[in-house]
C-alpha cells in the first residue's frame, strides 16, 4: 500500500477495505458539510470504524450506537444509495408478461392500466383495490409525470433520487450495494417520519439483502415467505442490534446504579420514543411495552374494562377480529354481566357501517375493531368507526397488528382511545409489543398487574404507584427487544412506509389478477381496501394438502382459521390458504406460488 490511501497495484489489485475507507473519509472530511448534502450524503457520523465489535463483518453494517465516529471508516456506511435495480423484481420477469419491462415496471400491460392509484393511508382506508382490477383507472403517466403506479418510474415518488446518488471513485465502490441500508444507526435518536420523497428508490433486490433468511433453502427451493401476517422476517438491522445490546449494554433498567444500567435504559427509553414517533403519538409516556397485541388487549380489557364495564353494558367488535380482539372482550362480559355485539360484514368482508350505527347506544362502552382483518386483509375504516363510538359516548380501542407493516398510522389521526401492535409484525423481535393509550384513559386506569418497577412506594398498609408507562410495565420487561423494535422502526423509516404500501399494493394486485382466474380458485376476501392478504381454498383439495404441497416447493403459507374462526364461518368455511405479503417479496415469488396452484388445479382437472 502507498501513502495509506491507495492500493498499491494497479486496477486488478484485491480492493482493500481499510484503504478504502480512510481514502474516503479524508475524501469527506475535506468537504463541508454543506456541500455534502448537496451531493446528497449524509454526514458520516454515528458510524462504526471499521473492525470494531461494532460494525458488521462486512464492515458495512451497523454502526456504534450513540457514538462518535471517527475518521477512518467506510463512508460508503452512510450513502442513501440510488439503485439502478430499483424494480428489478419486476423486471426478471418472463417477456410476455414484461411489456413495460424497460420502465422498470413488470406488471402486465393490462393490469397496469386497470389497477387503481395507490394513496398512502392515514389511519383510514382510502385506497383501491385488486379486486377492482378492471375498474378502469387512468393509465400510468409518462416521463416526467407523476405517475400513480409505483412500478413504472423509477423515480415515482422521490424527486431528489438523482441526488441520492453518489459517484464513487471509479473502480472501487460498487455501484450495487451490498444492502439496502448500509449504514443502519441502531442508537440514533428517534427517527423523523420523512415524507415518502425523502427516501432512495425502492430496491426490492437490494431490500431483499438486508433479510438473511431470504436465503434459506427449504426443499432444495429458496425459501418464499408468504406467512408474514402470522410474523415477519427481520433484517440484519434488527438482529445486529439485538446483538449489540447484549454485548454491549445488557442490564436491568434502573438508570443510577452504574454505567450498564444507563446503557440499557437509554437504549430501552430511545425504543419508546422511537414507537411514539412512528405512531405519531404526543406523548412518550402513553406508549406501553407488553408482549404483543394480545397482552395489550387483555390488559385494556382486564384494567379499563374491569373499571367502566358493568352489567348490562355493551361491547362492540367486527365480525373479522382475530381471537384476541373477541376473547378477553368475551371474559370481560362473562364476568361483569355484560354484551358482546358483533358488527357485521357483507361478501366481500368489509365492515357495514349502518348495521354498526344501529348497534352504538347508551350502553356501549367499548368498540374494539382491527384495523386490518388477518384472516381476509380488509382495510377497516378504523376512523369512522372511532368517530361513530366516539359520538355515541362509548370509547375505541384499534388493533394495529396487521396493519403497521402496511400503512402509515397516525394514532392521532385515527383519534382512538388505545392502538396496539405487535413488534414481530413489524419486522421485530417476538415478545414485544404496544399498548398506546391518551394519557387521560391510562392515567385513570388501574394497573393490571402488581410487582417490581412500576410502584414509587410500597408498605404493608399500601403501595404507590409510578406515573405512566411504569404504572402498566410490572417487573423486569424484555428491554432487548424493546431495543430490536427500535431499530425495525428505523429500518421501515429509511425505506418509507408508504413506499412500502405502494410496492404492496401492486404486488397484491398482481397475485390477485394471477390467482383469481385459476379453475377452481375462489378468493376468500375481496373487499375494495386490502393489504397484503390473499386467502383462498381450491376445489378438490384441503387446505393442508395446498399448504403441504406449496412447501415442497419452499414456499411458506399459512393454512387453517388463521385465529379468526368467526369471519371464516361467515365466509362459509372453516379453513383457508393464506399468502401473505411483505415489501420483500417480489413477482418471481408471486409466480412460483401460482405455478403450484396452477399445477395442483390442473391434477384437479386430469382426476374428474
Ligand atoms: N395473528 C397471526 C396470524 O394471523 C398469528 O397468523
Amino acid at each position: 500500500m502507498t501513502s495509506g490511501l491507495l492500493p498499491s497495484s494497479g486496477a486488478q489489485a484485491p480492493i482493500d477495505i481499510d484503504a478504502l475507507a480512510r481514502m474516503a473519509s479524508a475524501l469527506f472530511s475535506a468537504l463541508p458539510g454543506e456541500q455534502l448534502r448537496t451531493a446528497g450524503v449524509q454526514a458520516p457520523i454515528n458510524m462504526a470504524p471499521a473492525g470494531s465489535p461494532l460494525a458488521s463483518p462486512s464492515g458495512l453494517g451497523p454502526s456504534v450506537p450513540g457514538t462518535p465516529i471517527p475518521q477512518g471508516q467506510v463512508p460508503g456506511t452512510n450513502l442513501i444509495p440510488a439503485s439502478p435495480t430499483a424494480h428489478a423484481s419486476l423486471a426478471h420477469r418472463a417477456p410476455a408478461l414484461l411489456p413495460h419491462a424497460t420502465a422498470g415496471n413488470g406488471l402486465p400491460d393490462k393490469l397496469v392500466s386497470e389497477l387503481p392509484a395507490y394513496e398512502p393511508r392515514f389511519g383510514s382506508g382510502v385506497l383501491g383495490v385488486p379486486e377492482a382490477v378492471g375498474a378502469g383507472a387512468p393509465l400510468p403517466a409518462t416521463a416526467g409525470t407523476p405517475s400513480p403506479f409505483y412500478f413504472v418510474s423509477n423515480s415515482f415518488g422521490h424527486p431528489s433520487a438523482g441526488a441520492l446518488s453518489v459517484e464513487a471513485p471509479a473502480g472501487v465502490i460498487s455501484s450495487e450495494p451490498k444492502f439496502y441500508f448500509v449504514d443502519s444507526a441502531p442508537h440514533a435518536s428517534s427517527a423523523p417520519l420523512a415524507r415518502s420523497d425523502a427516501h432512495p428508490p425502492f430496491d426490492v433486490n437490494a431490500i431483499r439483502r438486508d433479510f438473511p433468511i431470504l436465503q434459506e433453502r427449504v426443499n432444495g427451493r429458496q425459501i418464499v415467505w408468504f406467512d408474514n401476517a402470522a410474523t415477519t422476517q427481520k433484517p440484519q438491522a434488527v438482529i445486529d442490534r439485538l446483538s449489540y445490546f447484549y454485548a454491549h449494554e445488557n442490564s436491568n433498567i434502573h438508570r443510577a446504579a452504574h454505567e450498564l444500567a444507563a446503557r440499557a435504559t437509554d437504549a430501552y427509553e430511545g425504543a419508546r420514543e422511537k414507537v411514539r414517533a412512528f405512531l405519531h403519538a404526543p406523548d412518550v409516556n402513553e406508549v406501553i411495552f407488553v408482549r404483543g397485541t394480545t397482552e395489550a388487549i387483555n390488559l385494556v380489557a382486564k384494567s379499563w374494562g374491569g373499571q367502566h364495564v358493568g352489567e348490562g353494558d355493551e361491547i362492540i367488535v367486527s365480525h373479522l377480529e382475530h381471537h384476541a380482539n373477541i376473547v378477553p372482550w368475551q371474559q370481560l362480559a362473562a364476568a361483569k354481566g355484560a354484551k358482546l355485539r358483533v358488527i357485521p360484514v357483507d361478501d366481500s368482508g368489509q365492515v357495514l357501517l349502518d348495521e354498526y350505527a344501529k348497534l352504538l347506544n347508551d350502553r356501549t362502552k367499548i368498540v374494539a375493531v382491527t384495523q386490518v382483518s388477518n384472516a381476509l386483509g380488509t382495510v377497516v375504516p378504523v376512523k369512522t368507526i372511532v368517530e361513530m363510538a366516539h359520538r355515541a359516548g362509548a370509547v375505541a380501542l384499534v388493533d394495529g397488528a396487521q396493519s403497521v407493516s402496511h400503512m402509515r398510522v397516525d394514532v392521532q389521526d385515527i383519534g382512538a382511545d388505545f392502538f396496539v401492535f405487535s413488534g414481530h409484525k413489524l419486522f421485530g423481535p417476538t415478545g414485544i409489543g404496544v399498548l398506546w393509550g391518551k394519557r387521560e384513559r391510562l392515567e385513570d386506569m388501574p394497573p393490571w398487574q402488581g410487582g417490581g418497577n412500576m410502584i414509587a412506594d410500597v408498605t404493608f398498609e399500601k403501595t404507590v404507584y409510578q406515573p405512566i408507562p411504569n404504572k402498566f410495565e410490572a417487573g423486569t420487561g424484555n428491554i432487548a427487544d424493546a431495543v430490536g423494535l427500535g431499530a425495525a422502526i428505523d429500518y421501515i423509516n429509511r425505506i418509507g412506509i408508504e413506499n412500502i404500501g405502494r410496492y404492496e399494493h401492486d404486488l397484491l394486485a398482481y397475485a390477485t389478477h394471477q390467482l383469481k382466474p385459476i379453475p377452481g380458485v375462489r378468493l376468500v376476501g375481496t373487499a375494495a381496501d386490502k393489504a397484503s392478504v390473499l386467502s383462498f381454498v381450491l376445489d378438490g383439495y384441503s387446505t393442508e394438502e395446498v399448504g403441504k404441497a406449496l412447501n415442497e416447493e419452499g414456499i411458506a403459507v399459512r393454512t387453517g382459521h388463521h385465529c379468526a374462526q368467526p369471519i371464516l364461518r361467515r365466509m362459509g368455511l372453516e379453513a383457508t390458504v393464506r399468502p401473505s405479503l411483505a415489501f420483500y417479496n417480489t413477482c418471481e415469488e408471486v409466480d412460483r406460488l401460482i405455478a403450484v396452484v396452477q399445477r395442483l388445479a390442473l391434477a384437479r382437472q386430469r382426476r374428474s
